[in-house]
């Protein structure tokens, strides 16, 4: 990170746990987390170490126990329910690791969904979803339902979407999981065109070491914590030992 860089994500303490007694889990366990403007930030670590409930409490789509956590300048523990989803909806994309495209719609409403919630026009929607459709490769099936793509291809248009109202702070759970690798490299060129315009941030839950070298930062997670951030010459290491 450059001296100058505005932190798009600070997260502070946070801890969540799910469910009661015996079947309580805790997810996070007063973990920290930093992400800044104009960088492409990678998340790792292993299976269950809290990656997707960090990212997801950062997005405002899952309340959290304690601890700061402030958005683009704004702390989301001041704002109501209500507040946070405005919020979300203005300024974060979100790319879940389920894809959750809504199967009724096409790919084109699919891409449209954020547009129309900020108050664009159908028509304007529609075109600027057929715009990033092809962006992502897949400007013949507009008109398909999700059900009718491969697993790719929807992950494809879930990305589309997440980038359709250009949202400043774009969270994206494995967005190359189930791509090839060159789909990924294409998805992964975009993903870091978004990361570095002015005022923007993309971070990416990752296990697929094939885009380790596209981070500007690395944060590895462990049962719950931070474990360490990576970034400058011990980044290019892990990267080179990666390859
Ligand atoms: N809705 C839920 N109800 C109960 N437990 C949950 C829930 N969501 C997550 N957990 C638990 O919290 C822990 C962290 O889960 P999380 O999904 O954040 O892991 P992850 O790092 O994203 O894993 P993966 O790499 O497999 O996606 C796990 O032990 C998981 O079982
Ligand atoms: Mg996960």
């Amino acid at each position: 990170m450059k001296p100058e860089s505005k932190s798009a994500v600070t997260a502070s303490g946070v801890t969540k746990s799910f469910g009661v007694g015996d079947s309580r889990t805790v997810a996070l366990k007063g973990t920290d987390f930093h992400a800044a403007e104009g960088e492409l930030h990678l998340v790792v670590g292993p299976s269950g170490c809290g990656k997707t409930t960090l990212l997801s409490v950062v997005a405002g789509t899952l309340k959290w126990d304690a601890g700061d956590i402030q958005v683009l300048g704004t702390k989301l523990n001041g704002l109501s329910p209500s507040e946070i989803t405005a919020f979300r909806g203005e300024h974060i994309g979100f790319i879940f690791q389920q894809f959750n495209l809504i199967p009724t719609l096409s790919c084109v409403e699919n891409v449209s969904v954020p547009l129309l919630l900020n108050g664009t026009k159908r028509a304007a929607a529609e075109r600027k979803a057929a715009e990033l459709l092809e962006l992502v490769g897949l400007g013949d099936k507009g008109r398909k339902r999700p059900t009718e793509l491969s697993g790719g291809q929807q992950q494809r248009v879930a990305i589309a979407r997440a980038l359709s109202h250009e949202p400043r702070l774009l969270i994206c759970d494995e967005p190359t999981s189930a791509l090839d690798s060159e789909t990924g490299h294409q998805i992964m060129d975009l993903l870091s065109t978004a990361a570095r315009s002015p005022g923007r941030c993309v971070i990416i839950v990752t296990h697929d070491p094939r885009i380790y070298g596209y981070a500007d930062r690395i944060t590895a997670m462990e049962d719950g914590r931070l474990k360490h951030v990576l970034a400058g010459d011990p980044l290019k290491q892990f990267v080179q030992s990666h390859r």
